[in-house]
């Protein structure tokens, strides 16, 4: 599937986040924005290949356009692992080049990459040959002392050469030892020049930029320089900021504005899905801690559905009142 068939959904997307961008947090981002790229967590080719598929695989059709992010090293695996996310229905396969974390180094994926992009190159020519869908690089400007701009252009060039249909940088470095994940996402300084550059000197190129964008606007400043952009923990700890984003960035007024109560509501028939075949209603209800926030009363709001939603028979019943209370209040 040529990248245009994703709509230019990756104008704005939803990084990809460890145990925080599951299936239900992006159906609660759906209630938000209809239009944006939105990526699973990392799923690990191994895991995935070896694994239990539809527990990592499985998702809600109301996520589309929804990109698979794989993490790995290994061209056969990873090709095997984009053929089960083809099957899956996913509209995208993103390699994860970015990670910084011990875990992943052990098993020489992730961020380490950036050492070897011939490696990198190879695995994406697997997955492109394997899956007819867009196969997309996440990755970081640089690793260690190999930072300079030439070290970026050339990888870049590489795995384009190779096939893959977008970049998405993460514009800081990473050091893989001496500073954890965490830190790695906050010391390292951000360099969004480095990829304006990129994008510059590479038109031909999709280039998203990504990192330490915090609101609408500097995301409007950005795409004066890039194609797209992608938004991780601001997206999971204000959700409702990005409000406007169908209308702002792609020019969509066709669904109303989501606020609090049509967020909440707008999960029950997902809620009934998911608690009827089996899952535990408190897996979605996590996600909303967020989605009220700074207005009185938020905190007993939170509580409230927390103590309903992890009862162990909670249904969807308790949205509908968290819902109410939020109409309530004109939420
Ligand atoms: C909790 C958490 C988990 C993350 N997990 C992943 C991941 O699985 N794959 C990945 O490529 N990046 C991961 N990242 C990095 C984000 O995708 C993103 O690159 C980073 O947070 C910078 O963007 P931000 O400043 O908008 O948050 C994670 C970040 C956080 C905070």
């Amino acid at each position: 599937m040529p990248d245009s068939l994703l709509n230019g959904a990756y104008r704005f997307s939803v990084a990809p986040m460890m145990d925080y961008t599951d299936r239900h947090f992006r159906v609660l981002m759906r209630q938000i924005t209809r239009r944006s790229l939105l990526y699973t967590e990392m799923v690990v080719a191994h895991a995935l290949v070896h694994g239990h598929v539809d527990r990592l695989l499985a998702f809600d059709p109301s996520e589309h356009p929804v990109a698979l992010q794989l993490g790995g090293a290994d061209p056969e695996l990873l090709a095997r692992a984009a053929r089960l996310g083809t099957e899956y229905g996913y509209d995208e396969i993103n390699l994860n080049v970015g990670c910084p974390s011990e875990k992943v180094q052990k098993g020489r994926f992730g961020a380490c990459l950036m050492a070897e992009p011939e490696q990198v190159a190879r695995c994406i020519s697997a997955m492109g040959a394997a899956s007819p869908l867009p196969v997309t690089v996440k990755h970081r400007i640089g690793i260690d002392e190999r930072d300079s701009y030439a070290e970026l252009l050339a990888f870049v060039d590489t795995v384009a050469a190779a096939g893959a249909q977008r970049f998405s940088v993460h514009a800081r470095k990473a050091w893989l030892e001496g500073l954890d994940p965490k830190q790695n996402r906050t010391i390292p300084p951000l360099r969004y020049e480095l990829v304006h550059q990129l994008k510059q000197e590479r038109p031909q190129l999709t280039i998203e930029l990504n990192g330490g964008l915090l609101d609408l606007s500097s995301c409007e400043d950005q795409l004066q320089h890039v194609d797209g952009v992608m938004v991780g923990r601001a997206a999971y700890d204000h959700p409702l900021r990005w409000a406007t984003v169908d209308r702002d960035l792609f020019a969509d007024s066709s669904q109303p504005i989501a606020s609090a109560s049509t967020v909440v509501r707008g999960l029950i028939p997902y809620a009934e899905r998911w608690v009827s075949g089996g899952g535990r209603l408190w897996a979605i209800a996590r996600h909303l801690v967020q989605v009220v926030e700074g207005v009185s009363g938020a905190r007993h709001w939170r509580r409230d559905l927390g103590v309903a939603a992890g009862a162990r028979d909670a249904g969807p019943e308790v949205f509908a009142r968290a819902a109410q209370q939020l109409e309530e209040r004109g939420l």
